[in-house]
């Protein structure tokens, strides 16, 4: 079975260790999960080139993988959009983005090496005649690059235009690899349908045409690799698990705030909203991650099983109006700058309800979090940027110090700083010195990825696509999760449209008055990343 895979090479490892091609090294331990995972030959087909997520990250992280030499020389690139564009126009467009967004520097021996299997089909998702020409291609990938018959197709495409490509991959014979060495495997950008009935048919469509064990579903926050911490910290140490319930915990708060505004993704934007875009996977996986009871292993089947277990056990407080906070931006100052409000965005109608803020209470009913509620809030253009999971604990049950002694302290929280500031800190009450009488003030403990290990993380997409080339499923959520995550926001989602507008807030600050008000209905504040 395969495994989470944690790579945290020292400085000592990384000096002695030179990448060197899986299939160049028959004694390579298959388990040994220190050594780095080198993809076998294959092609990776993309859908959706010109998007601003083609650009921004999966070019420059496939790049980054090259550059590492995590890629096999026997890769290849194949852009499929309905533009005039030879191979060249194409490879150039991947250089810029290259160039523009690669986490690691510049090589031109890694560029060259990549534009040897950088190719381009001119084609429309709905025509049939663009997937021959696909067909054609790969086949001479196969013969003069090597890829060996194995094909990933990517689909970073808005999802209206999934079952066009599903229905030509499975017609053009494409997702069907003709011998059993060889595989096709299908990787699918969020979002996942818009409520659960739409998801569900979107996953049965997807299993129509791919077996379940070939289809990689894109959820960027399971690649990075504070997120996997969280499994680390939680599982291989000792000191945390005992105190991890409701014996302890007084409650969890779950945070992605971004200080940027949609930017020019109206078009995707609109209509999907903050909840749908980022509660809906992000944060309920961080969620199931830090509910879930301790898998047997980290193979993707007992990751995923402890992972739906948790998903099964949330429920939304019946009174939706008082638990949950739905907010839109409106202008305000961000950064010493004005800025305009989300009604003022192009491509945004001026009555669009659609949510920039949205922030629940959701309860994990299970003998392990009875009675411990989750908070999750996620906003643009928030205050900063920062996302984070905070384990408040409660109140220690007994201070054998006077009132004024104690008065600074507040509960103890252990807190994952996913981003960006990557670590973990660790706040408790100690002594003040040299003060006649005991006074006892919070300090913290932080743990910083950058002081502690020399690699800098990569890039949570270099994570993925590597897995995809590998098959490696245990980072990707299975359909059952994406079905569990939309049973829990749709009775949420419903009543909100039920609602009218959501509150207005100003750009720069912390969401709407109700998000306030909803926890301090159950007398709590939120913590302030
Ligand atoms: C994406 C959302 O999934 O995550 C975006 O669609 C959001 O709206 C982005 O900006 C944030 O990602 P990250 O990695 O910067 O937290």
């Amino acid at each position: 079975m395969s495994r989470l895979g944690y790579h945290c090479l020292t400085r000592s490892r990384k000096l002695l260790r030179v990448p060197k091609p899986e299939y160049l090294n028959p004694l390579r331990d298959p388990e040994d999960q220190r050594l780095p995972r080198i993809a076998g030959p294959c092609a990776l087909i993309l859908f959706g080139v010109t998007g601003d997520l083609s650009r921004k990250k999966i070019m420059p992280a496939i790049y980054d993988l090259a550059n590492r030499g995590l890629l096999p020389p026997g890769f290849a690139l194949v852009g499929f959009a309905r533009r005039d564009w030879a191979d060249q126009d194409f490879a150039k467009v991947v250089h810029d983005a290259v160039k523009e967004h690669a986490r690691t520097p510049f090589r031109e021996d890694t560029w060259k090496q990549l534009a040897a299997g950088i190719r381009f089909v001119d084609g429309d998702v709905a025509d049939p005649s663009g997937y021959e020409r696909i067909a054609e291609v790969v086949a001479e990938l196969d013969h003069n690059v090597g890829t060996q018959g194995n094909h990933a197709f990517y689909l970073s495409i808005p999802p209206g235009l999934f079952p066009d490509v599903l229905k030509n991959l499975e017609s053009s014979g494409l997702a069907n690899s003709p011998t059993p060495s060889s595989w096709r495997r299908v990787v699918i950008e969020k979002p996942f349908g818009h409520n659960l009935e739409s998801a569900q048919r979107l996953n049965r469509l997807v299993d129509s045409v791919f077996p379940a064990g070939s289809v990689f579903r894109i959820d960027h926050y399971l690649g990075k690799e504070t997120v996997q911490n969280i499994l680390a910290v939680r599982f291989a140490n000792a000191m945390f698990e005992p105190l991890w319930n409701n014996n302890y915990v007084d409650n969890v708060q779950i945070t992605m705030a971004e200080d940027i505004g949609i930017g020019g993704r109206a078009g995707y934007y609109d209509g999907i909203g903050a909840a749908r875009d980022v509660i809906q996977n992000h944060l309920l996986q961080l969620l199931a991650l830090t509910a879930m009871e301790e898998p047997l292993s980290f193979s993707a089947d007992d990751v995923r099983a402890e992972k739906e277990k948790a998903l099964r056990a949330v429920t939304v407080p019946a009174d939706i109006d008082a638990h949950t906070s739905r907010g839109q931006y409106a202008s305000g100052w961000q950064g010493g700058v004005p800025v305009g409000g989300f009604l003022e965005e192009v491509g945004i109608a001026a009555d669009s309800t659609t949510d920039t803020f949205a922030a629940m209470r959701l309860n994990v009913e299970n003998r392990r979090w009875a009675g411990v509620p989750f908070y999750l809030r996620t906003g643009k253009r928030l205050g900063r940027r920062v996302t984070e999971v905070a384990i408040i604990f409660k109140r220690a049950p007994h201070l054998p110090f006077d009132s004024s002694s104690v008065e600074e302290l507040s509960n103890n929280t252990l807190v994952f700083r996913i981003q960006p500031d990557e670590g973990v800190t660790v706040r408790f009450g100690s002594k003040v010195p040299d003060t006649s009488s005991i006074q006892v003030r919070d300090v913290t403990m932080d743990f910083q990825y950058g002081d502690s290990f020399v690699d800098t993380s990569p890039e949570a997409y270099e994570r993925l696509i590597l897995d995809v080339l590998l098959g490696d499923p245990p980072l990707f959520p299975h359909h059952e999760e994406v079905e569990l995550s939309w049973k829990i926001l749709d009775p949420i989602l419903e009543h909100w449209d039920s609602r009218g507008e959501p509150e207005q807030y100003a750009s720069g600050g912390w969401g709407p008055a109700s998000s306030d008000h909803m926890i301090a209905c159950d007398g709590r504040t939120w913590r302030r990343p």
